[in-house]
């Protein structure tokens, strides 16, 4: 694979190893789900499930299908002191571990808490623009406002101080990202390491701090957490710390991007410009169709069957939400943008036991920063040409994208 093509947590399929593909994977999905909708892939030791009642099976059946990467047969330790913390998260942990940890900080993402929080959210919406958005002319939607928003909001849930966000930006960007052109797999992993021991390293010093002076934020509220009495492991204060942070940065950035692309695509920008509001149902559209988090993985933890194939124990197995999200068994006319689909039971947060906790928070930014970026905008057109897919192999988007505009 050259190093221009898309890298990331897991390995690529070798369909969808070139821009183009990773650009537009839905054709290789639609072949899939008609003629090997559970197949096994020797290349990469691993099956893929693309069908939307398969895929939701598995995210169901967290006993069966477990998220924990040391139940493969093939696992390898992490090496490294803080290579393996992001491991140490109720995103890899079965219940019943997952239901505790996922429990220090549940009640901070419920949709109430959430709601209180749209004042502040729009605020920071509207700094950004007025300092991206001039009278007319062109913008990197990415870079000036998709990009920027959500690591504003959660460093500040967190409660991390002002001048530390552009070294987050970093952290979070490296995390989630490929290799950078021109460095190899061993380098890649090591960079990886490095930056989560960076960024591990920061946030001890915080949690510290918190513990001997608690705020009203989220560090604090990790860092005094017990579980049956008991204050949580270090790794697992800091692995949640830092996932809270990866999670939600550039899911978010795509979600919003996404949006404005397919808004694009489907000449919706005049009708959003008028209104001044985006409605919900297109922005559960865009989760749908060109869902910024594509696939995930589990571990079988028996032999199963699943459309007359046979997965053995502890083979590891990529459910496949974007194609899922795509299935006309599930969604009428799936291959096509329908802004105020209803039903829409997509899965692009997910869905069972490890459905996205940040769901709210995302769907409420997404909201506003869309509402408040119509609200702005008119004569809005996109203009990139040759578009490059966000270097990852399960989150889907763009790394810049491209727009004229006239501001209201
Ligand atoms: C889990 C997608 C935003 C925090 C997940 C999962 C998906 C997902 C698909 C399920 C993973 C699995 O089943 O293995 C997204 C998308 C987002 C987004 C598309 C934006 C559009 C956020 C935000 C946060 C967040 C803003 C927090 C600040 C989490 C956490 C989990 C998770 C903590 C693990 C939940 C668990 O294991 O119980 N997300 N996410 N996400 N997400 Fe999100």
């Amino acid at each position: 694979m050259s190093s221009a093509e898309p890298r990331g947590l897991q390995a690529f399929p070798e369909a969808l190893s070139t821009r183009e593909a990773w650009l537009e994977p839905f054709g290789w999905y639609r072949e899939m789900r008609e003629n090997a909708p559970v197949r096994y892939d020797p290349g990469r030791n691993s099956w893929d499930v693309f069908r939307y009642a398969d895929v939701k099976r598995i995210l169901d059946d967290d006993s069966t299908f477990s998220v924990d990467p040391s139940k493969a047969t093939d696992f390898v330790e992490p090496e490294g002191q803080g290579a393996g913390l992001i491991l140490d998260t109720m995103l890899f942990e079965d219940p019943p571990r997952h239901d505790e940890l996922r429990g220090v900080v549940e009640d901070s993402f419920r949709p109430r808490a959430i709601r209180e929080l749209e004042p502040r959210i729009r605020e920071l919406t509207r700094e950004i623009l007025d300092d991206t958005l001039e009278g007319e002319g062109e913008m990197d939607l990415v870079s000036e406002f998709a990009y920027p928003l959500p690591v504003v909001v959660i460093a500040e849930l967190l409660g991390v101080p002002v001048e530390d966000r552009d070294r987050f930006k970093e952290w979070s960007d490296a995390i989630v990202s490929s290799a950078s052109d021109g460095e190899g797999g061993e380098e890649f992993a090591e960079r990886q390491q490095e930056v989560q021991r960076e960024m591990g390293f920061y946030f001890l010093q915080l949690i510290e701090e918190r513990r001997e002076n608690p705020q009203d934020d989220l560090i604090s509220t990790i860092a005094t957490a017990e579980i049956d009495g008991e204050p949580l492991p270090r790794e697992e204060v800091l692995g949640t710390c830092m996932l809270l942070l990866v999670a939600g940065n550039i899911t978010t950035t795509n979600l919003i991007t996404n949006a404005v692309r397919c808004f694009g695509e489907n000449d919706l920008f005049g009708t959003y410009t008028d209104a001044g509001a985006v409605p919900r149902s297109a922005i559960e559209e865009t989760l749908r169709y060109r869902a910024p988090v594509q696939a995930m993985t589990r571990i079988a933890t028996e032999e199963v069957t699943m459309n007359g194939e046979t997965i053995g124990a502890g083979e590891r197995v990529i459910v496949w939400m974007g194609s899922a999200n795509r299935d006309g068994r599930q969604f009428p006319d799936g291959d096509s943008f329908v802004p105020d689909r209803s039903p829409n039971q997509h899965l692009g947060f997910g869905h069972g036991t490890h459905y996205c906790l940040g769901a709210p928070l995302a769907r409420l930014e997404a909201e506003v920063a869309l509402s408040e970026l119509f609200d702005r905008l008119t004569d809005v057109e996109l203009v990139g040409t040759d578009l490059e897919p966000t270097r990852s192999s399960f989150i889907y988007g763009v790394e810049s994208l491209p727009l004229e505009y006239a501001t209201v």
